[in-house]
C-alpha cells in the first residue's frame, strides 16, 4: 500500500478529475457509487492523518466550482445541501432533536427528493431577473437565459410580491422527455446522457440558450431565499404563497405528524416511486414551523431542522450472459457484463459495470451467474453479488485478457493499481483520447484541436496514429464537413508549429501513465534528449530527484513496448523537434536578456507566446502586456497589433522573429532552434 499522504494526494485528484466530468462536463466516467467509494476513501485517510487536509480537498466543499464561461451569481443567502439519512433510527434521531428544541411533538413538511439540480430565481418588482445553479452552495452560474427558456418558470409573477423575491427549486427532466432525448441523440450519433439528472444538468448549463429551449427542463420549486420582510409561519403557507404567485409546487408535498408520519409518507412514496413520471430518490422533511428552523438553526453546509431520507437502491435478479473486456480511451481495460435485460425501477437494463479484476474476485462473479443487480442513480447499474446455488456446474472463474482485446499489447498492471491497462500509445481504441492530449495545451499546444475535431478526425479515418496529424492535407481537411478553407490552413499551421516544442511538452504529451507535466518537466530537465531517455535504465530513471519507484516503472515500461518507440521515432521523422530545457549555468553571469522587459505582438511561427515568454524567463529576462518607456524590447511576429505602433512612437527597439532567436542565441543558451531550421 501506498503511504497515505501519496494515497491522499492520488485521491485528491482523481475526485476532482471526477468532479470536472460531472460537473463541468455532465459526462460522469465512473458511477456515483464509485465516486462516492473514493471520497469516503478519502475522507476516512483524513480523519485517521487530519494533517493530510488541504483547502482544495473535495472533501472540503459542497459542488463544483462553476463553469466560469457562463459568470457566476454570488447567492445572498448561502444554498445549503441536506444531510441524508438511510435508517428509520436516523429519522428517529433527527425528530428527537427537533422534539427536543420545540419541546413538544413536530410536525414536518414531506415531499419527493427530486434527482435534478438546484436553482435560485431572482425576481425584481415581480419580474425573473436573474437565474444561478447552486454551484458551491455560496457562488453559482449564471443559468438567467437559459432558464428563461424553461416554460414552467413564470417570467412576471401573478399578484403582489416583494420588490426582491429569491425563489429556489429542482430542475429536471420527465422520464419520458429522457428517454426521447436520449433516442434522439443516439439516432444523431451524439453521446447519451446517463441518466435525467445528467440531462437536466447539461441542458441548464449550455453556454448557447437556444440548445437549452430544445430541451424539455420543467421544474418544482420548494423554498425562498431572501422574501425582502415577507415572511411565513410555515412551510406550508410558503408552498401555498409560491403556487399563488405561479410557481409549480409539486402536489405530493404533505403534512407529517411525528415519526410516525414522516415514516409513513416515505413508505406511501417509497410505492408510488416507480409509477411516477420523473425520478426521485428519496423524500425530504423539513420542521413545517419556520420559527422552529430557525431556531434548530444550520451545521456549516446544511440545516438541522430538514434532512432526506433516502429510498435504497432499485434492486432485480439476472443472469450474466457474458463478460466483455473494453478498452477506454485511457487505456484502462474494463470488463462490462452483458446480462438478459431485466425491469429495474422503471427503465431496462442490459449491461452492469464489473469495474475491474479485483472485484470480479471479490464477488467471484462469472459468466453464466445468476445475480443480483442495483442501480443507485445511474442508468449503468453494478453487480451487487452472485446467487451460488443458481451457478451452472462447468461455470470457470472469470479473468481479464493477457493482451489488449483491441491491439493484442500486453496489458499491464501496477503494483497498487486496481486497472489493467493496454500500454500502447498506438493503440487504435485509445487514439481519439491520445490525440485529444497530444494537442492539449499543456502538451503540443495546437489551437483548434479539441475533443470535436479529435472526434472527428480520428472517426474519419485520417488519424490512426498520433503522427499521422503531420501529414494530413489540406484537401483532406476542407473534405470535413463544418471545415471552411481558412479554418484547415489554420490547424494546418497549428500542427506545423508543433514541430517546435520543449521536451517536456513532448513528453507529457505521450500520455506516458504518471507522467503529467510537471513529472515530465523533470524528465526533460534530467535527460535533455528523447533519446536518452528511450534508453535510461529502471535504475538510471529511479536516481533522478522527484522521479519515484512508480514512475521509474511506467517510463522504463513504455519505451520498452516497440509500438511505442516507433510512435516516437515517427514523430520525430515527421520533423517534431523537442528542445532540451534551457538551463542556467550555474557560472552563468548576467546576459544580454537579463533584467530586460519585453512585449510580444502578432504570431511568431517558431514559438507559442508560452514558449517565447519560457525562452525569455530562463534568460533573466520579463515579459509584460504593454508597451511603456520602460519596455526595452518589443518583439513583433505576423499581423502585429497596435503595440507595434506604440513602440515606434516611444522608439523602443522592435525585433522580428529571426533577430529574437539571434539574441537569444548570444545568451549563452543556445538557440532553441537547430541551425538551418527555417522557422
Ligand atoms: S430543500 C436547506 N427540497 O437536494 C434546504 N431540496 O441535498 C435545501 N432537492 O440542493 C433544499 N428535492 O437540489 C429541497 N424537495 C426538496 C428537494 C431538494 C431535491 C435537492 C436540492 C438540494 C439538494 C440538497
Amino acid at each position: 500500500m501506498s503511504d497515505p499522504a501519496q494515497r491522499a494526494a492520488e485521491l485528491r485528484e482523481q475526485l476532482h478529475y471526477h468532479n470536472y466530468r460531472y460537473y463541468t462536463l455532465d459526462d460522469p466516467v465512473i458511477s456515483d457509487a464509485e465516486y462516492d467509494q473514493l471520497l469516503a476513501e478519502l475522507q476516512a485517510l483524513e480523519e485517521q492523518h487530519p494533517e493530510l487536509i488541504t483547502p482544495d480537498s473535495p472533501t472540503q466543499r459542497v459542488g463544483a466550482p462553476p463553469r466560469t464561461e457562463l459568470g457566476t451569481v454570488q447567492h445572498s443567502l448561502p444554498m445549503m445541501s441536506l444531510q441524508s439519512l438511510f435508517t428509520d433510527d436516523e429519522l428517529a434521531r433527527f425528530d428527537e432533536n427537533c422534539r427536543e428544541a420545540a419541546g413538544g411533538g413536530v410536525a414536518y413538511l414531506g415531499e419527493p427528493k427530486f434527482d435534478g439540480l438546484a436553482v435560485e430565481l431572482v425576481y425584481i418588482n415581480g419580474v425573473l431577473e436573474v437565474a444561478a445553479t447552486r454551484g458551491d452552495g455560496i457562488t453559482g452560474e449564471d443559468v438567467t437565459e437559459n432558464v428563461r427558456t424553461i416554460k414552467q418558470v413564470p417570467l412576471r409573477l401573478r399578484g403582489a410580491a416583494p420588490p426582491r423575491l429569491e425563489v429556489r427549486g429542482e430542475v429536471y427532466m420527465r422520464l419520458g422527455d429522457f428517454e426521447a432525448l436520449n433516442q434522439r441523440r443516439e439516432a444523431a450519433g451524439e453521446p447519451l446522457f446517463a441518466n435525467p439528472r445528467n440531462a437536466a444538468a447539461g441542458s441548464l448549463r449550455q453556454l448557447d440558450s437556444a440548445i437549452t429551449a430544445q430541451r424539455p427542463l420543467a421544474i418544482f420549486c420548494y423554498d425562498v431565499g431572501l422574501t425582502d420582510g415577507l415572511t411565513f409561519a410555515t412551510q406550508e403557507e410558503m408552498l401555498a404563497a409560491l403556487r399563488g404567485w405561479g410557481f409549480p409546487v409539486n402536489d405530493l408535498a404533505r403534512l407529517c405528524e411525528g415519526l410516525e408520519g414522516c415514516r409513513a409518507y416515505h413508505a406511501e412514496l417509497g410505492e408510488k416511486r416507480d409509477s411516477l413520471p420523473y425520478e426521485i430518490d428519496g423524500v425530504v422533511f423539513k420542521v413545517n414551523d419556520r420559527r422552529l428552523q430557525e431556531e434548530l438553526g444550520a451545521r456549516s453546509r446544511s440545516p438541522r431542522w430538514a434532512v432526506a431520507y433516502k429510498f435504497p437502491p432499485r434492486q432485480a435478479t439476472t443472469v450474466i450472459e457474458r463478460i466483455v473486456p473494453s478498452v477506454g480511451r485511457t487505456g484502462a481495460i474494463t470488463p462490462t457484463a452483458y446480462l438478459r435485460p431485466v425491469r429495474v425501477g422503471g427503465v431496462t437494463v442490459s449491461r452492469a459495470t464489473l469495474h475491474n479484476q479485483d472485484e470480479i474476485d471479490r464477488k467471484d462473479i462469472r459468466e453464466g451467474d445468476t445475480v443480483i443487480i442495483q442501480r443507485a442513480g445511474d442508468v449503468i447499474p453494478q453487480v451487487v453479488k452472485v446467487i451460488p446455488e443458481h451457478r451452472p456446474p462447468d461455470s470457470a472463474p472469470y479473468r481479464l485478457p493477457q493482451t489488449c482485446p483491441v491491439c493484442g499489447t500486453p496489458t499491464v498492471r501496477e503494483e497498487g493499481d486496481a486497472v489493467l491497462r493496454c500500454p500502447s500509445v498506438d493503440c487504435p481504441a485509445q487514439i481519439e483520447g491520445r490525440l485529444e492530449h497530444y494537442a492539449s495545451r499543456g502538451a503540443l499546444d495546437i489551437e483548434g484541436l479539441g475533443e470535436k475535431w479529435a472526434a472527428i478526425l480520428t472517426r474519419e479515418g485520417l488519424v490512426r496514429h498520433v503522427y499521422d496529424l503531420y501529414s494530413l492535407t489540406k484537401e483532406q481537411l476542407v473534405a470535413l464537413e463544418r471545415m471552411g478553407d481558412k479554418s484547415a490552413e489554420n490547424l494546418l499551421a497549428a500542427i506545423e508549429r508543433t514541430k517546435q516544442t520543449t521536451l517536456a511538452r513532448f513528453l507529457y504529451g505521450l500520455g506516458i501513465l504518471h507522467v503529467g507535466a510537471v513529472v515530465a518537466e523533470t524528465l526533460a530537465q534530467a535527460f535533455g534528449d528523447i533519446r536518452k531517455l528511450m534508453e535510461a535504465s529502471l535504475e538510471e530513471l529511479t536516481q533522478v530527484p522527484g522521479i519515484g519507484p512508480e514512475i521509474a516503472a511506467s517510463v522504463h515500461g513504455f519505451f520498452r513496448a516497440p509500438q511505442n518507440r516507433e510512435v516516437v521515432e515517427r514523430l520525430l521523422a515527421a520533423g517534431v523537434n523537442p528542445q532540451p530545457p534551457a538551463q542556467v549555468p550555474a557560472s552563468a553571469g548576467p546576459g544580454p536578456l537579463t533584467g530586460k522587459t519585453f512585449v510580444l505582438t502578432g504570431t511568431l511561427e517558431g514559438f507559442t507566446r508560452d514558449q517565447a515568454t519560457a525562452e525569455i524567463t530562463a534568460r533573466g529576462g520579463k515579459v509584460t502586456g504593454s508597451v511603456s518607456k520602460k519596455t526595452d524590447y518589443v518583439i513583433a511576429g505576423a499581423d502585429p497589433g497596435s503595440k507595434l505602433t506604440k513602440a515606434q512612437e516611444l522608439g523602443v527597439p522592435v525585433l522580428d522573429e529571426n533577430a529574437f532567436r539571434a539574441l537569444l542565441a548570444e545568451s549563452g543558451l543556445g538557440t532553441p532552434a537547430q541551425p538551418g531550421l527555417d522557422l
